[in-house]
């Protein structure tokens, strides 16, 4: 399985986004996972399509797009403009899901349904096959730095069931509280996409510590 690594720029130095971003991409990152939050749909206020732009060519990183935003479909176009290569949001935060992974698709963007912890997986089941990306929050969104919820493992593994009997290249990224040390339990689970934010921009030296990841995931 390909395993691809997706530091969160949420915690990232914001005074100086663009060296962190490059940093990241020199230091191996598979892509530039991206927290949009609106004061709304969570109780924090992060980053819009302008900072989304402002990065776009700074790195060839492809740029994954996290909407934490309600209502969200307003400002699908704006982060497609803005380079987004996938655009993820919460069915909680859409009036018509279904309408909202066409309306990413439309605007030329990958399509992610990311759930809650508590958030059901029966929201998979008109929608998966249309998807290219599942995202598996592993902690409550709004915050960098939680603990990693450790009954989202068996989530994980159902969800890379259904995925697996679809037979479709889709996606499985989890998203919060991974570390070097639980990143192997997480691929197990049957994740192939990693979020990382504290665990990369606090650490003194991230090609260190993306290699750390990469290392404990060839032996899974
Ligand atoms: C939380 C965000 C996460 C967060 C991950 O709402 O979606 O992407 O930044 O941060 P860590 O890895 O520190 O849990
Ligand atoms: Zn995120």
């Amino acid at each position: 399985m390909a395993f691809r690594i997706a530091p969160s720029i949420l915690s990232a130095d914001f005074a100086r986004l663009g060296e962190e971003v490059r940093a990241i991409a020199a230091a191996g990152a598979d892509l530039v996972h991206f927290d949009v939050m609106d004061n709304h749909y969570v109780p924090n206020l992060t980053v819009g399509p302008l900072v989304c732009a402002a990065l776009k060519p700074v790195s060839k990183l492809p740029l994954d797009v996290h909407l934490m935003v309600r209502p969200v479909d307003r400002i699908i176009p704006d982060f497609a403009k803005a380079g987004a290569s996938i655009i993820s949001f919460h069915p909680e935060a859409s009036e018509h899901v279904d309408r909202t992974i066409g309306l990413i698709r439309e605007n030329g963007c990958k399509a992610g349904l990311v759930l809650n912890p508590a958030t059901p997986l029966s929201f998979l089941d008109h929608t998966l096959e249309k998807l290219d990306l599942v995202l598996l929050m592993s902690v409550n969104p709004g915050f960098g730095g939680q603990q990693f919820i450790p009954s989202v493992l068996p989530k994980i593994a159902e969800v890379r069931k259904r995925i697996d009997k679809l037979g479709k290249d889709i996606w499985l990224e989890v998203d919060g509280g991974i570390k070097t040390d639980n990143i192997a339990d997480v691929a197990k689970a049957g994740a192939d996409t990693f979020v990382a934010g504290s665990a990369i921009f606090g650490s003194k030296d991230y090609a260190a510590t993306i290699k750390q990841m990469q290392q404990k995931l060839a032996v899974v």
